[in-house]
């Protein structure tokens, strides 16, 4: 493992090593976005230089596309793809119910749509993100640029009999201009500090005009797979109701990434 990494990087780093050990020879893979998700990316790409194994993957973003093709991995469109047998990537919140936030890193709906598409779907992550409930962090909705305006007016209007705590919502900025989703979008940070009733508030912004997506993925994920620091991984599998703990033999992938 790079001795120069945070811990939080080693976490994530042993969450992503123990994922990307679970992907097969031949299998078509949906990639994540975001630094957890990056280093899965990194770490199957050395499995395709070492091992010579073949993947097929269906990046979910144009970063983690770049990345993939960085590392020797095919990437195909999910269109090619059809369906998926395995999407691993990360997510900024998890509860004990396998449901998630996601979006924090702008690619929530490409995100969504890969999820749905696969047979099995592994979130990685580190221990920071578990919650005992959904909503500390800022729940992103990809919102189409016209009338973003009148979006939000109707999301707040929503948000007053909402089983949440807070109601402020902020425009994702990025270099002083709106951020803008691969698909052309604009995000809206939901800041409601706490989701009484994930279901019900995921229903109502789809409903909306103008909303595309939201960041709430319920009944989406699996497995997760949480990393500490120290080399040790945790996988939890929400369909088995089993956990199992393993370490990470931090020594074996010492010199793996000494190009990056
Ligand atoms: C991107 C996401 C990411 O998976 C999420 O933001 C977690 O990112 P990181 O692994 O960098 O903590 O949903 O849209």
């Amino acid at each position: 493992m790079p001795g120069e990494l945070s811990p939080i990087d080693k976490a994530k780093f042993v969450a992503a090593k123990c994922a990307a050990d679970m992907v097969e020879d031949g299998m078509r893979v949906g990639l994540g976005t975001g630094s957890t998700a990056a280093w899965l990316v990194r770490h199957l790409g050395d499995r395709v230089r070492d091992e010579g194994f073949r993947i097929k993957g269906v990046p979910t973003s144009a970063r983690t596309a770049h990345l993939a093709k960085q590392v020797g991995i095919d990437v195909i469109t999910l269109d090619d793809a059809g369906t998926l047998n395995i999407t691993i990537d990360g997510a900024d919140e998890f509860d004990s119910d396998l449901n998630l936030i996601k979006g924090g890193g702008g690619a929530l709906l490409r995100e969504k749509i890969v999820a749905a598409a696969s047979e099995e779907v592994v979130i990685i992550a580190d221990a920071a993100k578990e919650v005992g409930t959904l909503g500390a962090f800022p729940l992103p909705v990809e919102v189409i640029p016209f009338g973003w305006t009148t979006t939000q007016m109707l999301i707040e209007e929503l948000l007053v009999s909402a089983d949440v705590m807070g109601r402020r919502i902020t425009l994702r900025m990025n270099a002083g201009k709106p951020f803008v989703t691969d698909q052309g979008n604009h995000i809206l940070d939901l800041h409601l500090t706490r989701i009484g009733n994930a279901r019900q508030l995921a229903m109502a912004l789809n409903q909306m005009p103008g909303v595309v997506e939201n960041g709430l993925f319920l009944d989406l994920c699996d497995k997760v797979i949480i990393g500490y620091s120290d080399g040790r991984v945790e996988t939890r599998d929400i369909n088995e109701g089993t956990v199992s703990q393993h370490r990470i033999d931090v020594e074996e992938t010492e010199n793996l990434f000494s190009d990056i």
